[in-house]
């Protein structure tokens, strides 16, 4: 049993939903499985739940804040038994064309923290999606009735509260889209331990020009994109 999420191998799925936000874990169980579901993990508060969504095994766990503790919830799943984890997150928009709410599939996501690159021990990597995933991700977009849906590079920092916010201009100019703290590490832990991912994140704020530009999201916008993350993620 792992020290963080005290489960059993069969406790979870082979498919995990991987939520920053145990509230949004509890939503997910509680609105997209099938009655039934059960609650595997409440230490810290990192909650996790295993049910099915229409007939299939499926789980969602809760992974906090920051690659380091999202290192460690991606490391226990694999132990575990997990094949495959599906990020439903938030992100910080970059992108002109974007508005609050659209949904992020992040292609690639350059480790703008240490963590992720201390874990691989390659300073240049790219932590980068499974492309049957993305492919399939993509294809549920084009045939579904969703909203704004934008596939490509982000950035994975290690802060929220970044000081030099000049930085995420260089980040725009260089073709990313948006910014969140988890993904890079999901990437490579995914690459090491033999689990596919995709990062999906629903826009939670633009991020301006100048520090302090930063708008929310409101509580409607954000129910709205993760019911739109949930019809790619649970498929
Ligand atoms: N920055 C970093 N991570 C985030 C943001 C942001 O603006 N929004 C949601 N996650």
């Amino acid at each position: 049993m792992p020290i963080h999420l005290r489960a059993e191998p069969g406790d979870y799925a082979p498919n995990v939903l991987c939520p920053g936000d145990p509230v949004r874990a509890q939503y997910i169980a509680e609105t997209f499985f099938d009655p039934g579901f059960k609650q595997v993990n409440e230490v810290r508060g990192m909650l996790g739940f295993t049910g099915t969504f229409e007939g299939k095994p499926l789980s969602v766990q809760t992974t906090g804040m920051g690659a380091p503790s999202a290192g460690i919830v991606f490391d226990e799943l694999a132990q575990l038994g997990a094949k495959r984890l599906v990020r439903v997150g938030t992100c910080g928009g970059l992108a002109d064309d974007m508005s609050m709410g659209d949904t992020v599939i992040a292609l690639t996501a350059a480790a703008d923290d240490h963590a992720p690159r201390q874990l691989s021990q390659m300073d240049g990597i790219v932590p980068t999606a499974t492309f049957s995933l993305v492919e399939e991700a993509a294809r549920l977009t084009r045939e579904g009735s969703m909203g704004k849906v934008h596939i490509g590079p982000i950035v994975t920092s290690g802060l929220f509260y970044e000081p030099n916010w000049e930085k995420f201009n260089t980040w725009k100019a260089l073709g990313h889209l948006a910014v969140e703290m988890e993904a890079a590490m999901m990437y490579v832990v995914g690459a090491m331990k033999g689990m596919e991912a995709l990062a999906l994140m629903t826009v939670s704020d633009m991020i301006g020009e100048g520090d302090g530009d930063t708008v929310r999201i409101s509580d409607e916008d954000m129910k709205r994109g993760v019911d739109q993350m949930m019809e790619i993620g649970c498929r």
